[in-house]
């Protein structure tokens, strides 16, 4: 019925148009160029005006980068070792779709010549910050950058859950929760398009692992889905508008995302009412009429797949009535929609305007974005590091020259190259990038004390100058990437047993991780304080010596569960195999957890991590209570203080969970309803409420597509993490029924 009515809406626009066209016309032969109209109707009359073949340009998308194996050269017009490039209509003004990644910045594929652009923190990291704010500027800031360097298209946005902690690409993501993820994702898709460059969501969906990723069926339920990895991406849609999406590589129900009707048509674009154009991603798409039928609209990065899909075989395939003409039109309509609603047309770039970028000011957004990003987990008093200290050690990872990046598609390259050269795998996803932000250099700037280096190569010589310094920072790294999965939860290459013989030399030693996401620490009990970094960007080494020093007082929070060992995760062991036979298809059973994603599975489960979701201490103490919770529209909101009980400035998050009192059908005992992050000076208190969206409340029924509350009593806590709940109320609410759109 929606689609139905829209397309009468559109129709009826597009007529009234052309009726009063003598005066449009006047003013151009080409109406959809007129500003004033909505962005879809300016997308029908292009497609009105349209060839055949300039409708089927605008869906086929070619790598922008030379693949000599593949005897291809990038088109005319595209930008050097880029990711995608879309022609352009010139004949109906209608621009190239310049295609960058990604999350953290303006990427370059592997090149002799990379851009060198400003790196964020780490998607994981940003989700840490608990700051729309950030992520927004954030997005801001690599938007901006993006437009200056030529593209139009940012294929960042990425919010599959971390159902999998050693999945490679968790560092580009948001973590766990659909909420928590939805909102950082969300305004971080906001601010890159404040620059009139796309963003898209990516990778729809149940992506999330990389594991066999191609030959691997992702199994869960519709109401599972649509109540966690769905809704997250539901979340980032609702706040973020991203004019794209991106299908992912794997198999959802049988049937590979880029062609499943389910994904594509009923639930992004029936029920959520979806606007915008599903691109695949490279490589993703895997034939021509059910990909067309089942809601692809553009066919990325000829030639990852194996052969183009679109483009010729296309149009074979709607002469010969498989696709119809329509389903074509559709497509086209979809990216102008995207492009006219985003600003590409008003906006036109202007070819490398790199020149321009302020480095200076981006670099301190990403260092922003970073020490707000930085996770205190332990802290028995090392912190911040003592004035009075008179030899520091600074210990491993590079922590001389740089800080860590995660690898593949979405590497960013530093000015003046990677602070750690030739490190890596030599081909895809390498290499590994150092940003050469120092933060031993960071550190002794700060600091009074003498301060040596040792790499860590050598644990015993580590060991001795531990012993002989009055206080021990031990830098441990863990590259993550794209395409790979790391085998196991400890650090790599020997760093645990640094750690402990350190720690054994000097209890006084402090722990900063640089890793791609949750880690598990056997040495946790015999270090005096530990950090969690995650790949901290440009300005990565500044923000972690800010913080060790005490300039800025850490306000990270964990966005996803620490786990003690593998053995509590819902699959101990992966599923796929990288070195299986070509084309064995590999099924990875995500209804074992369903929604129960993360803390909601430790909390079913009842088992304790390492360190829980929405953890992290400060260098102040604050004090939350005076909670009440009242039913809000279809919902409810919670209102209460947090107070700064210490003696310096800090920024709190407070966090408030939602639980029914009462067996309401729900995957969990618990969910995150919502959170305030609030900068308190000593000693000042402030008043907060968090209005908790419905379908936070609700249970979700694939039949008849509604969300429901079930009336009764709920409970509402306010809390420090997930883990650490300081106040409860109970409120009662009324059944309600919600549409498939959470109204
Ligand atoms: C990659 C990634 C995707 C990226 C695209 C273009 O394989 O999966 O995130 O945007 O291809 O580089």
């Amino acid at each position: 019925m929606t689609k139905s009515l829209s397309r009468v809406a559109t129709a009826t626009a597009i007529a009234a148009v052309l009726a009063c066209a003598p005066a449009v016309r006047a003013q151009t032969d080409k109406p959809w160029l007129d500003p004033s109209l909505d962005a879809g109707v300016r997308a029908g009359l292009a497609v009105k005006a349209m060839t055949e073949d300039e409708k089927l340009t605008l869906v086929f998308g070619y790598f922008s980068t030379d693949a000599p194996w593949k005897k291809f050269t990038r088109p005319e017009g595209s930008l050097p070792d880029a990711a995608g490039f879309v022609p352009g209509i010139a004949r109906l003004g209608i621009p190239a779709q310049s295609q960058t990644d990604a999350g953290v910045g303006v990427a370059t594929q592997r090149s002799a010549h990379p851009r060198e652009r400003t790196a964020l923190p780490s998607g994981i990291a940003t989700a840490a910050t608990w700051s729309p704010e950030r992520a927004f500027d954030g997005g801001a800031m690599i938007g901006n950058e993006a437009r200056l360097s030529g593209f139009n298209v940012m294929l960042a946005g990425g919010v599959n859950l971390l159902r999998e902690p050693r999945n490679g690409r968790n560092f580009e993501y948001a973590g766990e929760d659909p909420w928590l993820a939805g909102v950082v994702v969300g305004n971080e898709v906001r601010g890159i398009q404040s620059n009139h460059v796309i963003s898209t969501m990516k990778h729809y969906a149940f992506n999330d692992q990389s594991t066999s990723q191609s030959e691997l069926d992702s199994q869960i339920g519709d109401a599972d889905a649509r109540m966690s990895d769905l809704l997250a991406f539901q979340f980032v849609n609702e706040i973020g508008h991203p004019g794209s999406v991106m299908c992912s590589y794997n198999i959802v129900h049988g049937r590979h995302s880029c062609e499943n009707a389910w994904l594509l048509d009923e639930v992004l674009k029936t029920d959520w009412g979806y606007k915008g154009y599903v691109m695949s991603d490279w490589g993703a798409t895997h034939s021509t009429v059910e990909s067309a039928n089942a809601g692809l609209d553009q066919d990325s990065g000829y030639p990852f797949d194996d052969k183009p899909y679109f483009g010729a075989p296309l149009k074979q395939a709607i002469a010969a009535g498989k696709v119809p003409q329509s389903r074509l039109d559709d497509m086209a309509r979809r990216i102008l929609t995207s492009m006219f609603a985003v600003g590409l047309f008003e906006n036109p770039l202007k070819g490398d305007q790199s020149a321009s970028i302020d480095y200076g000011k981006n670099e301190a957004i990403a260092q922003a974005d970073a020490e707000e990003a930085i996770v205190l987990l332990k802290n028995d008093g090392l912190l911040p590091l003592a004035k009075t200290a008179k030899t520091l050690a600074v210990i491993g990872a590079h922590a001389d020259v740089g800080v860590l990046s995660g690898g593949g598609s979405s590497q960013v390259y530093p000015h003046g190259g990677s602070a750690a050269p030739n490190e890596g795998p030599d081909n895809f996803p390498g290499p590994m990038v150092w940003f050469p932000s120092s933060p031993l250099k960071g550190i002794a700037r700060r600091s009074s004390a003498t301060v040596t280096f040792a790499s860590g190569k050598d644990i015993h010589a580590a060991a001795d100058l531990a012993a002989r310094s009055d206080i021990v920072i031990v830098f441990a790294s863990q590259w993550t990437a794209e395409g790979m999965d790391v085998p196991y939860l400890n650090l790599p290459n020997g760093q645990d047993a640094l750690i402990a013989a350190v720690a054994k030399a000097n209890p006084k030693t402090v722990v900063v991780l640089e890793t791609g996401g949750p880690v598990v620490m056997p040495w946790l009990n015999d270090v005096g304080a530990v950090v969690e970094a995650w790949f901290p960007g440009s300005n990565g080494g500044e923000a972690i010596a800010r913080v060790l020093t005490g300039e800025v007082n850490p306000s990270g929070h964990l966005p996803a569960t620490f786990p003690a060992s593998l053995d509590q995760l819902p699959r101990p062991v992966l599923d796929g195999d990288n070195h299986g036979p070509r084309g064995k298809l590999y099924t990875v059973n995500y209804g074992i957890e369903g929604a129960a994603v993360g803390y909601k599975w430790f909390d079913k489960k009842g088992l304790k991590p390492l360190f829980p979701f929405g953890y992290g201490l400060s260098y102040t103490r604050f004090e939350a209570g005076g909670l009440t919770a009242q039913p809000s529209g279809k919902a409810l909101s919670a209102s209460f203080t947090v107070k700064n009980a210490g003696d310096r400035d800090g920024k709190a998050v407070a966090q408030v969970y939602v639980s029914p009192a009462s067996d309401a059908g729900w995957e969990a005992p618990k969910r995150l309803g919502g959170w305030v992050k609030l900068d308190l000076r000593p000693g000042e208190s402030r008043a907060a409420t968090v209005a908790v969206d419905p379908r936070l409340l609700a249970v979700y029924d694939a039949v008849s597509k509604t969300w429901r509350i079930k009336a009764g009593d709920y409970q509402v806590m306010l809390a420090n993490s997930a883990a650490d709940i300081v106040q409860t109320q109970t409120v009662h609410l009324d059944a309600q029924t919600l549409d498939v759109t959470g109204k």
